[in-house]
């Protein structure tokens, strides 16, 4: 049988134009990703990864090319983005980016709640059963400054979760985090994929991140490789 696909590029260019030239970040790319996939993307520094990355979380728009998700052509300048991608996207950067004034439960309550308010109820049991799928529900009433770094990034990833994506986008993911800590996280996303059939694009220096996805690209020069 095969899986639908979740996620096709087709032929996407990225350049950027600075005052002296054009840099071609991302040149003539295609990809398709089916669902359930876990795909890591390796590459080095300044190889174009989160630039590739943000055009799949349609956070940035390409000079050419089609994004389809689902099945659907989605334009970035579309003037009900920030909703598509809310539904579609999960997100989790480097850096946790969670709110400082709320509490974990909150952080990851939010992205549901601008959508439905009515349904706070529900979504906070939603929010409290993510934090215990990633460990760290004994703290579902602590502000970040009060969590550790391997704590914050749990929360975050139980906040990209709440509006079940369908494509959860990892940038770095454990960039900040030291080994053990990474290996734990690690086994997050392996189960969130094998359990929910989660779909996951990670970009990561990591071999041990990119050993458990199941199909490593290597982004080089702009062009995207299965070597
Ligand atoms: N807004 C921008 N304007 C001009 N150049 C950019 C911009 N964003 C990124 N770049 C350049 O694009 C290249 C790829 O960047 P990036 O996607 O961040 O790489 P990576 O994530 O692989 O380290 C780099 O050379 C960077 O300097
Ligand atoms: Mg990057």
């Amino acid at each position: 049988m095969t899986n639908k696909i979740i996620l096709e590029l087709k032929n996407i260019c990225k350049n950027y134009s600075t005052k002296n030239e054009t840099l071609e970040i991302v040149k003539n790319l295609d990809l398709k990703i089916e669902e359930g996939d876990f795909i890591s993307i390796l590459g080095q520094s300044g190889s174009g990864k989160t630039t590739l990355l943000n055009l799949i979380g349609l956070l940035d728009s390409p000079t050419s090319g089609e994004i389809y998700i689902d099945g659907e052509n989605i334009s970035v300048n579309s003037s009900n983005i920030d909703l598509i991608r809310n539904k579609t996207i999960g997100f989790v950067f480097q850096f946790h980016y969670l709110l400082p004034e709320f509490t974990a439960l909150e952080n990851v309550m939010i992205p549901a709640l601008t959508q439905n308010f009515s349904k706070k109820n529900e979504i906070e049991k939603k929010a409290l059963k993510l934090l215990q799928d990633v460990g760290v529900d004994e703290r579902a009433h602590h502000k970040p400054t009060e969590l550790s770094g391997g704590e914050k990034q749990r929360v975050a990833i139980a906040r990209a979760l709440i509006n079940d994506p369908k494509i959860l986008l990892l940038d770095e993911p454990t960039g900040n985090l030291d080994n053990e800590t990474s290996e734990k996280i690690f086994n997050i996303f392996k189960q969130i994929n094998k359990k929910n059939r989660q779909t996951i694009i990670t970009v990561t220096h990591s071999r041990e991140l990119s050993d458990i996805s199941n199909k490593k690209l290597f982004l080089k020069k702009g062009i995207l490789s299965e070597q």
